[in-house]
């Protein structure tokens, strides 16, 4: 879930109906707009495009501004041409449902929706909303009859009914479809439709295009071809996010010649494509499989590494050191150690639309499918690991998890990002609490952790983790500390789950100081060097870590019980 460090305040002074209200991620309350407001809104956008095409600029709407769109939506925004002038003019448009419809109102006030670590990203948005005036936001669907160019980066989930399966599970691909017929339904035929959703192989072709070609001929357009595009995003929220969009390569296709053509002028006027050229490739389909399949290249070599990481741990091996040997390698660069789990909204849903897709869209029956599919369950249930190194820790110091006090630090997925979705960390916490533990959490980028508080309803009603554990209802009462030192008082097992900078620097003996005792220490990301880990034993500490068999010796070394 996205935060804002701005506080926009409260929009009315009567308090409006729940039902009628969008909150925002610091509670302030926005009104969803009422029937009257939707033709005010078309005539102002009508004039402002009136305006920016009289100044030669192509008008391009954004559906969907979530952690994709919001930041593209800026990146078009802030293109220029030749001569330093802005050559798009950028409509975000959002449904106007309770969840988003804040996004809104934060962009048509300069704001970012969504909380960064690159300050460019607050700038960029700043800067195009209210100073260049090439940016503005509506919840309008209209919209899309004023738009030379549409680009569509609204979400396409899967949906996992088991826990560790991701073969029972689909992908859903209902809000895709809703969009799709709406774009058919109001966009002129010269539009160019650009879809950078993640999508099913075969998704623009064998989906977007019936829906779109459907609605023209309904439209007495029939004789005109819909121009559908697909360029996946390669965005990396966090320190980088505007040049992961902007400076970066990218793979396009289209449906046919004049698609190609119009999303390669598309991208190459708002990219820098002359440091990072496009792929061209011929057809969607191949475009979205390159997508799929470089995801799951990566989920495939991170569960690939978490055999070895036990292999490790129960044969007195330090993974840490092992990876750092490899590395050294030119061509093994790029190995990587799993931390407790591959979350992030790609990894874990990306190989399921690939085998939805085989199944679903493409109608085969048998399963190629083996590797892709092991490696998202292992990774999707590598937290569970934790909860055992944790277990086994506190028996060391003669404790059981049952009713101990276990601070956890970092709910991100990954480093210096404040975002949980589907962190291995909500994984620990949900098999620590089914095992009795009281779990304290601290992260320095997140004020809520959603998938807790509001688990009813989040990520969606009936899809939380928490339907495949015991014990999970008081985690709705679990809120993040604002500091490590209260999280840590009275721990009796310290969790390091995420490699955030300021975590790797931290002195035992301040961890022992503010627990008041010596803890049953667990580091989950090659946190933890010889030194802190020795500290730790020294202080009457326990230590385990994923992957980190060589502890045992240290422990030896410091208790004298050295074989030599
Ligand atoms: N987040 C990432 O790091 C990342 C990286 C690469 C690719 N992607 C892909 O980009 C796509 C978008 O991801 P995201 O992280 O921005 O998701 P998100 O959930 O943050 O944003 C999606 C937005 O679309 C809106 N939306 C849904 N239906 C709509 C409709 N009919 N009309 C208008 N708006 C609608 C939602 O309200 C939401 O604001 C996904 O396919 C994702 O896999 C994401």
């Amino acid at each position: 879930m996205p935060r804002s460090k701005t506080k926009p305040a409260s929009q009315t002074k009567t308090e409006p109906s729940p039902a009628l209200v969008s909150v925002c991620p610091n509670n302030a309350k926005f009104p969803l707009p009422s029937e009257a407001d939707y033709a005010k809104e078309f005539k102002r956008l009508q004039r402002a495009v009136g305006q920016q095409r009289r100044m030669g600029r192509e008008i391009v709407v954004v559906m969907g501004v979530g952690f994709v769109g919001a930041v593209m939506a800026g990146v078009v925004a802030d293109a220029v041409d030749a001569q330093g002038q802005p050559s798009k003019f950028v409509i975000g448009m959002q449904r106007p449902s309770r969840r988003s419809f804040w996004k809104i109102a934060y962009l048509n006030r300069g704001v970012a929706p969504v909380e960064a670590d690159d300050p460019e990203v607050a700038r960029m948005i700043r800067r195009c909303v209210l100073e260049k005036k090439t940016l503005t936001a509506t919840f309008t669907y209209d919209v899309l009859a004023l738009a030379d160019v549409v680009v569509v980066d609204v979400q396409c989930d899967y949906h996992k009914d088991t826990f560790g399966n991701v073969r029972q599970g689909r992908a859903d691909i209902q809000a895709l479809e809703e969009c799709l017929k709406i774009i058919g339904e109001k966009i002129g035929p010269d539009c160019m439709v650009l879809i950078e959703t993640t999508v099913p192989p075969g998704t623009t072709e064998y989906v977007a295009y019936p829906i779109v070609k459907k609605e023209f001929e309904r439209r007495g357009l029939g004789d005109r071809e819909p121009l559908l595009a697909h360029s996946f995003e390669r965005v990396m929220p966090g320190r980088n996010y505007v040049a992961s969009i902007r400076d970066f390569w990218r793979v396009c296709s289209g449906v046919n010649p004049e698609a190609r053509k119009r999303v390669v002028a598309f991208l190459s006027e708002v990219l820098n494509v002359e440091k990072f050229p496009l792929t061209v490739l011929d057809r969607p389909l191949e475009s979205e499989t390159c997508k799929i399949v470089e995801n799951s290249y990566r989920a495939a070599i991170l569960a690939f590494m978490h055999e070895w990481s036990v292999f490790a741990e129960r044969n007195g091996v330090d993974i840490v050191k092992v990876l750092k040997a490899i590395k050294v390698r030119p061509t093994h660069s790029n190995i990587m150690f799993p931390g407790p789990g591959i979350g992030g909204y790609c990894l874990p849903k990306d190989g399921g639309l690939g085998l939805w897709s085989y199944h679903t869209l493409m109608g085969f029956n048998d399963e190629i499918f083996k590797i892709t599919p092991a490696a998202i369950d292992i990774n999707d249930t590598r937290g569970m690991h934790v909860a055992q190194l944790v277990r086994d820790a506190l028996r060391n110091m003669g404790k059981i998890v049952a009713a101990s006090r276990v601070a956890l630090l970092g709910a991100s997925y990954r480093e210096d990002v404040g975002d949980t979705r589907y962190s291995g960390s909500e994984v620990v916490v949900r098999k620590l609490a089914e095992m009795g533990a009281d779990v304290e959490v601290y992260d320095p980028y997140l004020k809520h952790w959603w998938e807790f508080e509001k688990q009813d309803t989040y990520p969606a009603p009936g899809h939380s983790l928490s339907r495949f554990f015991r014990n999970q209802h008081r985690l709705q009462e679990l809120r993040m500390h604002r500091e490590m030192a209260t999280t840590l008082m009275g721990a009796d097992a310290v969790v390091f789950a995420v490699r955030h900078e300021v975590f790797l620097s931290i002195d035992p003996d301040a961890v022992v100081k503010m627990a008041g005792k010596p803890v049953a220490v667990v580091d989950c990301f090659g946190i933890l060097d010889d030194d802190q880990i020795r500290r730790y034993f020294e202080l009457g500490c326990e230590v385990k870590g994923l992957g980190r068999g060589h502890v045992k010796r240290i422990k030896d070394e410091v208790r004298g019980n050295s074989p030599r």
